[in-house]
């Protein structure tokens, strides 16, 4: 296969080139991306700027996955379970030169930390502008995705139809995202509770806890923010988590810290300090589950540590086993749209013949110390999508080896300082307003009409 691409640019480069061979490697191979999100459409945008045939499979109506707000829960008007986790107050957690789409800078009027709807909003603008709709399948999911011979057998479904299709691709990007499918703890008592219980997948606005008490367990970015949205309406907020990062922030008067749930009774729940707090209601933060129930093992792959880890992964993106399947937005604590997008190239230039991958056992290789470096840690094998200070390197590796584009080194810079006013105070991290000045440097200043006397006291 390569070597027949390999000539073909060689004879692009030399002036040979007739329309039909032009056509020969375009049709030569067939890319099927899976989900219409951040994932599908930046994906979608480069194999469209580089002449590759592809598809998009989207399980629901729309484009861009979880910035959708959907006020009802439970399963939507074909029976299928509501995908996204967004809450009618969300705000990003990540200020605009870190949400920006490569080459479709945001709007001047955004605020410094756009709500859900303006994100949205840019979403669908991105997705017009680069006319990628008439690309995308809507109401088709993906039920099955398996290895046979050389190809990928792809199953999907129309959902209001039930018409089921299998077709043959030579290259799966999958882009489903893993914000939807709840990882639910298992405490006891939780079947004795009289109260609500529900995951943060199914939050969306804070009044139903008007006046009442509630126990918010997880300390996540969800966690953080959905406990502060709901202090706002509840008699009594308790945060129930063991991070041990110094938050700063200075909580409101009716939100008290506690540690883990040991169990629940009736009425409430008792903690590991011995301690016993009423309850009406209560919200698990405790994150998502990866839900790849579609592969199967011909995708040698392993999902693990509680299904919050897929391994192995080269560069957090290629299946090592299969290298024509590809995996985007598997990192965490990173600019994850600016991360996303940085693959998609890498994925498209992959497709596109522009590198090689190294060899299967050098691509384990660099894993496997990637595997030893955590455990030698003492940490889950799920660390293993973790960037965090790793993430300009990260970008830094893309690029040597693919040569797309360098994610300016000033986004991981803007990030931390991001992080920094985070743990200083989580009601205002949000009024700073981070401008690039060019790739390695930003200027930090306060947005003006969020500058208020309250504020003020608060810096010192
Ligand atoms: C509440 C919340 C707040 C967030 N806030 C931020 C933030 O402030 N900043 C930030 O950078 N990131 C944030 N994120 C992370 C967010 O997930 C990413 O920004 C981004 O949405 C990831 O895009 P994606 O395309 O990988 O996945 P998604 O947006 O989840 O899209 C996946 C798509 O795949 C489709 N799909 C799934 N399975 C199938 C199937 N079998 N067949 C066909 N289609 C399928 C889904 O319907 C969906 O449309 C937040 C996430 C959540 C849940
Ligand atoms: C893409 O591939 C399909 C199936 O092989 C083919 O019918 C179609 O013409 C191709 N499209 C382009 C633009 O090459
Ligand atoms: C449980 O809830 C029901 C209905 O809300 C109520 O009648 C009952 O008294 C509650 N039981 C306890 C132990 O609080
Ligand atoms: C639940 O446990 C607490 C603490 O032990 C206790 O005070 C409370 O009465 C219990 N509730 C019920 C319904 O037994
Ligand atoms: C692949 O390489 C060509 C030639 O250098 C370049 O124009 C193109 O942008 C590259 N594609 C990607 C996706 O990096
Ligand atoms: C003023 O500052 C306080 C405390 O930081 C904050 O809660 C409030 O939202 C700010 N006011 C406005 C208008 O932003």
């Amino acid at each position: 296969m390569r070597n027949k691409w390999f000539r073909c640019v060689l004879c692009v480069q030399l002036g040979w080139c007739t329309a039909s061979i032009i056509t020969a490697q375009t049709t030569d191979k067939r890319v099927c991306i899976i989900g219409a999100g951040i994932a599908g459409l930046t994906s979608a945008k480069y194999m469209k700027e580089e002449g590759i045939n592809f598809t998009v499979l989207e399980a629901t109506n729309y484009i861009g996955g979880t910035w959708r707000y959907e006020p009802k829960i439970g399963s939507d008007e074909y029976g299928m379970p509501i995908y996204t986790s967004m809450y009618k107050h969300l705000r990003t957690n990540l200020p605009k030169p870190t949400m920006e789409l490569r080459g479709f800078p945001a709007p001047d009027s955004w605020p410094s930390f756009p709500s859900w709807k303006l994100f949205y909003e840019y979403l669908k603008d991105y997705s017009r502008h680069l006319d990628l709709e008439k690309h995308i399948k809507f109401l088709h999911i993906v039920t099955s995705v398996r290895r046979e011979g050389n190809i990928w057998k792809v199953t999907y479904k129309h959902i209001p139809s039930g018409e089921e299709f299998v077709e043959d691709y030579d290259f799966v990007v999958v882009g489903t995202g893993h914000h939807s499918k709840p990882n639910m703890p298992n405490i006891p008592g939780e079947k004795l509770f009289n109260g609500t219980i529900i995951h943060s997948h199914d939050y969306r606005v804070p009044d139903v806890y008007k006046d009442r008490r509630v126990l918010m367990i997880g300390s996540g970015p969800s966690g953080m923010d959905i406990s502060l949205d709901v202090a706002e309406t509840a008699k009594t907020l308790i945060h129930s988590h063991h991070s041990v990062v110094n938050f700063r922030t200075p909580f409101p008067a009716n939100y008290i810290k506690k540690p883990d749930v040991k169990e629940f009774n009736e009425t409430g729940a008792i903690f590991v300090d011995g301690t016993y707090e009423d309850l009406d209601d209560v919200i698990y933060c405790t994150g998502f589950e990866y839900d790849y129930h579609f592969l199967d093992e011909t995708s040698g792959l392993t999902l693990n540590y509680a299904k919050r880890s897929l391994t192995p992964l080269h560069n957090y993106v290629v299946n090592i086993h299969q290298p024509t399947m590809v995996f985007m937005g598997l990192v965490v604590r990173a600019c994850v749209v600016i991360a996303i997008d940085a693959q998609a190239q890498y994925v498209t230039a992959l497709l596109k013949g522009n590198f090689t991958l190294p060899t299967k056992e050098k691509m384990l290789e660099i894993w496997q110390k990637r595997v030893d470096a955590i455990r030698s840690r003492g940490k889950p094998i799920s660390h293993i999508h973790i960037l965090d200070q790793y993430e300009d390197q990260y970008y830094a590796e893309l690029t040597r080896e693919s040569g797309i584009p360098r994610v300016p080194p000033v986004m991981f810079k803007i990030r931390s300082k991001d992080m920094e006013a985070k743990l200083e105070n989580l009601y205002t991290y949000r009024n700073y307003v981070y401008t690039i000045i060019d790739d390695e440097t930003f200027t930090r200043t306060l947005e003006k009409d969020k500058y208020n006397k309250s504020f003020e006291n608060e810096l010192h």
